[in-house]
């Protein structure tokens, strides 16, 4: 269907969209909200260009798609609990969320989605990478896709990799409530409830083990699954410039921030709307 509103310009054949002519600075109409929302479940992940939101506006542009949520580790902006800063310093070395993941599937009821807004990108480099986990799925074979449909998978916040890329912003920004791991369990293959398709739900980064089996034992089918669901052909790649924002469904789309660009700053506004608990079965068959 044509969008009247808005123009939608495809950057990948995978997934990601920039979205020309709206100003997120100002209320959107109704009808506006209702074409991004559908770009939004059509391509994944959405970019707009020099949309530099102070911070009031930048919430409300959020709470037209969602409902804001903390971050579980790291303190949110003075005044604004719910924007957390994702930043690399010049002397740093490892980013933020710096491995491919979907947002705290460690969680009972993960984000529905993510928007970041750059404040401040390198010379250079720090772009991020999106991945379809529709695409991931569908291209699995049918057998294998079947013994994923009754599978679950157990998720940790506490995976060595994924810390390491939390650990400079928990020195300067930890939340005093932090727990020492949270855990969850989901469908390997989870039902989108908005749109019924069925998305590869595990990611290297949190994913520790099937239900009913051993780390030993997932490890092998966990590892296909995490080279397969980040083929090239299933990615697209965004350059941030200063009043980029990305809006990407954290229940389909994994991303991975590139970390070439040491010795200068990234810094990045992010939020992350309240998601349900994923279900692997299609609502109309509850
Ligand atoms: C994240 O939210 O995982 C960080 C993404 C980025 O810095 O591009």
């Amino acid at each position: 269907m044509a969008y009247r509103h808005i123009e939608v310009r495809r950057i990948a054949g995978a997934l990601g969209a920039e979205v020309h002519g709206v100003d997120l600075a100002r209320p959107l109409s109704a009808e506006v909200t209702d074409e991004i929302r559908r770009a939004w479940l059509d391509h994944l992940v959405l970019f707009f260009r020099d949309q530099p939101l102070d911070l009031p506006a930048y919430m409300a542009f959020a709470q037209q798609f969602g409902e804001p949520v903390e971050y579980p580790f790291v303190r949110g902006l003075e005044g604004y609990p719910k924007i957390i800063e994702i930043k690399k310093l010049e002397h740093e070395r490892v980013n933020f969320g710096g491995i491919w993941h979907a947002d705290t599937t460690y969680q009972d009821k993960p984000p529905m989605a993510t928007t970041l807004l750059a404040r401040e990108v390198p010379p250079y480099g720090g772009d991020t990478l999106f991945a379809n986990q529709y695409l991931a799925y569908e291209t699995l074979s049918p057998g294998l896709q079947r013994l994923l449909d009754g599978l679950h998978a157990v998720y940790s916040s506490a995976k060595a990799d994924t810390t390491k890329t939390r650990e400079d912003r928990m020195q300067d920004s930890a939340r005093d409530d932090v727990r020492e791991e949270y855990l969850a369990e989901h469908p390997a293959v989870r039902v989108h409830p908005e749109t019924g398709r069925k998305a590869l739900y595990v990611n290297v980064a949190h994913t520790v083990r099937f239900r009913d089996m051993t780390e030993e034992e997932s490890r092998p089918l966990l590892e296909y699954l995490y080279a397969h669901q980040i083929r090239p052909e299933l990615t697209c790649r965004f350059s941030w410039r200063v009043g980029s924002i990305a809006f990407w469904d954290n229940r389909c789309a994994q991303h991975n921030p590139v970390n070439d660009y040491h010795g200068f700053r990234r810094v990045m506004h992010r939020i992350t709307l309240a998601g349900d608990r994923p279900s692997g079965i299609s609502a109309a068959a509850r």
